[in-house]
């Protein structure tokens, strides 16, 4: 396809952003090409609009300015939260085997975040290919694909005809930075043993950087400067990837979302679809219980009346160490996001029909590669931030719906068997390789003394494998077993 160049330019003209063009005429013709391409994706007056209105609202929220919410904002209200922390085993085990025959019948996939750079982490590869350092060495990746694995086999047993063959397809959702070493990496790992043809990859897309008053940023004299479009891009890639046609030829009826730094994530959970399905949910969410006021997280509330999560980037400091009424010695806003969302796929199949408002952008300062226009000078890597990134966040759907008419809930987990991000470099005291390692071990070792297995050492370490355990099930066999050598792997 040609595209019309004059028409391109007068575009980027009419929504003040034709500095675009200044090297234009000194570019090659491959370079020229390449700019278009680049361009063509914009809609140059859109982005102006954007930049306007969230950076405008970014600078009165973070400034102060903005007219306080405080008071519109409280906890969400017991009727649409449940809580593995008080709710009964039998009433537990049937959401969970309700979970358990949707994955046997097919009906049940998962999709995975995996665009964010970890630029906390401070590793150019993608996250889940990381090592934390586990007996086994397995990356976070493999934890998962095993785990997706070992609810396969359980669920077999459940399928209706021996003959069928239960599959959860596993969507994984990259960016331009994360693509090629994500898929790379399946390949040399032979997809951890997962069948090839269940096993998705997609790109979110991107969105330019911008200067701090609304300018497209050059990266060189033939680039913009771009950036992933923050998880939220997630449901404009499920529509224009093909996923959600994929999921209705496959006849998928929920889907879990998670983020891929949690080693402890209960892929598929089947108790989280079980409950999600039973109570007809739309969308779900898992949370825990925020370990302290500093905690990065997001903590989902009811704001407004309609479910929220508001951002630990964008929380005032007024709500954030507030203590509860009834137990000072918690939090009022406890209820940490962990990115575990449950969605109804008619709900997805909704997408197309949303309109552009549902999901506002935020705003990010970062350092961002430039070159000078007046000067024609580049600096690739710029010491200060020096402009901005916009992203979408995933979870500001939430207040499109509606508590009252039940179409969203919240679960609460046990953060020990649940939760345990890997956002920080090596050495850090929270959220690091390192606290990821104790945490994993940590769950091994305790659903072996759960079944009667001891320890006398406690420099003892195990680590127990997805493939041989999704969730403390399978370890009877371990009873009264002492486990008295330094290290094992079962
Ligand atoms: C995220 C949550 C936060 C939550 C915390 C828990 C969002 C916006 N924020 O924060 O509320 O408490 O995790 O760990 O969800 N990703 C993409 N594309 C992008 C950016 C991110 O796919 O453009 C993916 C990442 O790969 C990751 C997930 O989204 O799997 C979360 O991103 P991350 O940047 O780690 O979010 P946090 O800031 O830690």
């Amino acid at each position: 396809m040609t595209t019309d160049i004059e028409a391109l330019k007068a575009s980027y003209k009419a929504a003040g952003q034709d500095h675009v063009f200044t090297f234009w005429d000194k570019l090659s013709k491959d370079q020229q090409d390449a700019l278009v391409a680049q361009l063509v994706e914009f809609d140059p007056s859109e982005i102006s609009t954007i930049a306007k209105d969230t950076i405008e609202s970014f600078t009165k929220l973070t400034s102060g300015s903005a007219a306080p919410e405080d008071s519109s904002v409280e906890p969400l209200p017991e009727s649409a939260t449940f809580s593995l922390l008080d709710s009964s085993k039998e009433q537990q085990d049937k959401y969970f085997a309700q979970g358990l025959e949707l994955i046997a019948a097919n009906k049940v996939a998962v999709i995975l975040l995996a665009g964010g750079q970890g630029t906390r982490l401070g590793s150019s590869a993608p996250k889940g290919c990381y090592d934390v350092l586990l007996p086994s060495h397995k990356s976070l990746f493999q934890l998962q694909g095993e785990r997706i694995e070992r609810l396969q086999n359980l669920a077999q047993a459940k399928a209706a005809t021996s003959s069928t063959k239960v599959a959860i397809p596993w969507y994984i959702m990259t960016s331009g930075p994360t693509r090629k070493p994500t898929e790379e990496f399946f390949e040399k790992n032979n997809y951890f043993g997962l069948d090839k043809a269940n096993v998705f990859f997609f790109e979110q897309g991107v969105l330019p950087c911008l200067t701090t008053d609304g300018k497209i940023i050059l990266e060189s004299a033939g680039k913009v400067a771009v950036a992933p479009d923050g998880n939220g891009g997630f449901y404009k890639a499920l529509v224009k990837a093909g996923v959600i046609a994929d999921l209705e030829k496959r006849g998928i009826e929920h889907v879990h979302t998670y983020c891929v730094d949690n080693c402890l994530v209960k892929v598929a959970d089947p108790l989280f679809i079980g409950w999600a399905a039973d109570l007809k949910l739309e969308v779900g969410t898992k949370v825990v219980r925020k370990r302290d006021a500093a905690e990065s997280v997001g903590l989902i509330v009811a704001k407004n009346g309609a479910p929220a999560v508001i951002e630990y980037s964008e929380i005032s400091k007024d709500l954030v160490g507030l203590p509860d009424s009834a137990d000072p010695s918690i939090l009022k806003f406890r209820a940490a996001n962990i990115v575990n969302h449950y969605y109804s796929v008619p709900y997805l199949q909704s997408i197309p029909s949303w309109p552009a408002s549902v999901l506002p952008y935020h705003v990010a300062h970062k350092k961002i590669p430039y070159i000078d226009l007046a000067t024609g000078v580049e600096d690739p890597k710029p010491t200060k931030p020096n402009g901005i990134k916009l992203e979408q966040f995933i979870f500001d759907v939430f207040p499109a719906l509606s508590l009252s008419k039940g179409q969203f809930g919240s679960m609460e987990v046990h953060r020990s068997q649940e939760f345990s991000p890997l956002k920080n470099a090596p050495g850090s005291k929270e959220d690091s390789p390192e606290t990821s390692r104790e945490h994993l071990l940590a769950q091994s070792k305790g659903w072996l003394e759960a079944v009667g297995a001891t320890f006398p050492n406690s420099e003892t370490v195990v680590e127990v494998s997805p493939l041989t355990s999704y969730g403390g099930e399978g370890l009877e066999k371990f009873k009264g077993t002492v486990f008295d050598k330094p290290e094992y792997i079962i």
